[in-house]
């Protein structure tokens, strides 16, 4: 789980690599590295730490000079500890050959030994030192290019990877490939971008090729690009696509961090998520994704929906949804305890693999195991193009747009978006909802982008909130229903970015546990909207009240019953039940933005944590 950028053509390399290493910390961040390279000189400069480390030493090193030709790579650590020789980029030992790679050599160990007995040393505790070793020794004992010793070595490599590998015998030439991690090439005018996405070189060219698995490319400068699949060795054509996302959407708008750019941004991004799959004039839902493949979800028997992280909470939503409207039995799986426990998995099973990254490697096998045992397969991916979306029979973007923030936020509130309009969808097929139902409910949810805009306005309430609890160690969320998930994902965000200890419960459950850890020291946070279950979560906010937690509740405008028994209040509009999770997240969001922010804490790269995890 690593940012790879790299660069061939006439312009300087180092300061595309640089920039575009740093839109891509969210890959990692433990430790970064670029190879440069002009007729006169070349270099490899590492740092453990992030890219601005990496920048003042390239700034000592370089002098202005230009490099026309480069790699980069930003690092989480996955084979040896983050340091300076287990950065990449990483030369071969006759420091011809030069690799920056994403992903896991599952095989690099017997590689390695047979490396190791034909002479080979190695500098570093990586898989990835063994690959660019394993193409010098295919292009010695084989007397072929670096091109056909990538294709040759690649057939002996058990993992997952995107590569980019340099030869200094053709200075003018990059060769890439992937295997499971995403690679996607820029065509500019007179040059070749690479990057792990797209927005290291979003400024530079809308043109993208998106490589899929087996296959690798040569770019030569002055050539055009060359695609083939390395397993097969046959060509390809290369098919270019239009990115449609400019630079300023990766950049903070003027927010602090983007996690709060990304809060903000929930109404725009419900909007979008919304755009163009409901029909106004006849009030119900537009999907051509399921439309398409409509007997499949009239007679699927079975959902199973995968997730990890954030993406598993919007499953759980997911399940109440699809159980409330379409009747369908309904299971939420962790993807990485699906996959390695030999699951039933029926023909006429609908598995619903979610992922903000889809790139997820947990995610993305169980979804594969899935597929093999002959289930159909529909996605729910926020960024275009990736793995998932590609692995997929069908399926939905959430189209959130990039999330750069470490911390899932408006993914979370898109994907519940796009599950409530797929579960009446679904209900509309099987005639399991009234039609004035679902207008009743599409015509409410058209509304809520602008109720938490203005929602967004008024949260001064929860900065004061944030004051007088950041210091605290430990804190319980409590919810019921279509809330629980929330509470859920309310506590992990806390967790992740202010390192509070902090558990999500359904409100009943606290009797059979959470309760006895109730002092006055502990700060209860009770989601408590008016519809749904709101007379039995009374009862639960009584019971922690008589036991002396200070309660943070967060009700339905109006709400005046709990909002007595509660030490703060903060209220969401009211809502359908369905909708709740929409509007009490956020509440949830920028509480632990603003406690983190109080606890000094890197709100955009937390520590330990990655964007997307593509290691299992
Ligand atoms: C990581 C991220 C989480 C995310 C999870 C699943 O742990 O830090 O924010 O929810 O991966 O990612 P996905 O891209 O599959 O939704």
């Amino acid at each position: 789980m690593c940012g790879i950028v790299a660069y061939a053509g006439t312009k300087n390399a180092l300061s595309i690599l640089l920039d575009g290493l740093q839109r891509l910390e969210y890959r990692g961040y433990d430790s970064a590295g670029i190879f440069i390279s002009n007729p006169k000189k070349d270099a490899v400069l590492k740092v453990k730490g992030k890219v601005n480390e990496l920048r003042l030493l390239c700034d000592k090193e370089t002098k202005e000079e230009l490099f026309p030709i480069g790699l980069g790579h930003t690092r989480w650590a996955t084979h040896g500890k983050p340091n300076e020789s287990n950065a990449h980029p990483h030369v071969s030992n006759n420091k011809e050959l030069i690799l920056v790679h994403n992903g896991i050599i599952e095989n690099y160990e017997t590689l390695k030994k047979d490396l190791i007995q034909r002479g080979y040393t190695f500098e570093s505790d990586t898989d990835s030192e063994v690959l660019i070793n394993l193409f010098e020794e295919i292009q010695k004992t084989q007397q072929v290019s670096l091109e056909a010793a990538v294709q040759i070595g690649l057939n002996k490599v058990i993992g997952a990877y995107g590569i980019v590998v340099f030869d200094k015998k053709k200075p003018h030439e990059l060769i890439v490939a992937r295997l499971g991690s995403p690679l996607a090439i820029g065509i500019g005018k007179n040059d070749f971008f690479v990057g792990s996405d797209a927005t290291p070189f979003l400024e530079h060219t809308k043109e993208v090729v998106y490589l899929n698995d087996f296959e690798m490319a040569r770019l030569s400068f002055g050539e055009d690009i060359q695609v083939s699949n390395f397993k097969e060795n046959t060509q390809i054509k290369a098919i270019i696509n239009q990115l449609t996302f400019d630079l300023e959407h990766i950049q903070k708008d003027g927010f602090d961090h983007f996690m709060l750019k990304e809060i903000f941004e929930q109404p725009k991004a419900i909007e979008n998520s919304l755009r163009g799959r409901i029909d106004l004039l006849k009030e119900e839902v537009q999907l051509d994704s399921v439309q398409k493949h409509e007997s499949i979800f009239k007679n699927t028997k079975r959902i199973i929906i995968l997730g990890c992280g954030t993406s598993w909470h919007a499953g759980l939503v997911g399940e109440y949804l699809l159980e409330k409207f379409t009747r369908i039995p309904t299971e939420v799986e962790y993807a990485s305890e699906f996959r390695y426990r030999d699951p039933i998995i029926h023909k006429d099973d609908l598995v619903i693999p979610i992922s903000q990254s889809g790139e997820t490697a947990d995610t993305m096998a169980a979804l594969k195991l899935a597929k093999d045992r002959g289930a159909f397969i529909f996605g729910i991916c926020n960024v275009v193009g990736s793995s998932i979306s590609r692995e997929t029979d069908s399926g939905m973007y959430t189209h959130a747009g990039p999330e750069i923030g470490v911390a899932s936020t408006k993914a979370f509130t898109t994907q519940i978006t796009v599950l409530i309009l797929l579960s009446l969808k679904i209900a509309a097929l099987r005639n399991t909802i009234q039609a004035s139902e679902s207008k009743r409910l599409l015509d409410e949810l058209i509304q809520i982008p602008d109720l938490i805009s203005s929602f967004l306005k008024q949260i001064s309430e929860i900065k004061e909130i944030a004051k007088i609890y950041h210091k605290a160690s430990n804190m319980l969320y409590l919810g019921r229903g279509f809330n629980f998930p929330v509470a859920l994902e309310g506590a992990l965000k806390l967790k992740e970015i202010s390192y509070i200890h902090a558990e999500g419960y359904p409100a009943a459950e606290m009797k059979h546990g959470p309760i006895a850890l109730i002092d006055k020291e502990m700060p209860v946070i009770v989601i408590a909207t008016k519809k749904g279950h709101y007379d039995k979560i009374v009862s639960n906010v009584q019971e922690i009240r008589s036991r002396g937690a200070k309660i943070i509740s967060i009700v339905s405008s109006g709400d005046e019953s709990i909002k007595k028994m509660s030490d703060h209040c903060i209220e969401i509009p009211e809502s359908d039940e369905i909708f709740s999770p929409l509007f009490a997240t956020i509440p949830l969001q920028l509480l632990s933005y603003y406690i983190a922010i109080l606890r000094n804490c890197n709100v955009d790269q937390p520590r330990n944590l990655a964007k997307s995890v593509t290691v299992e």
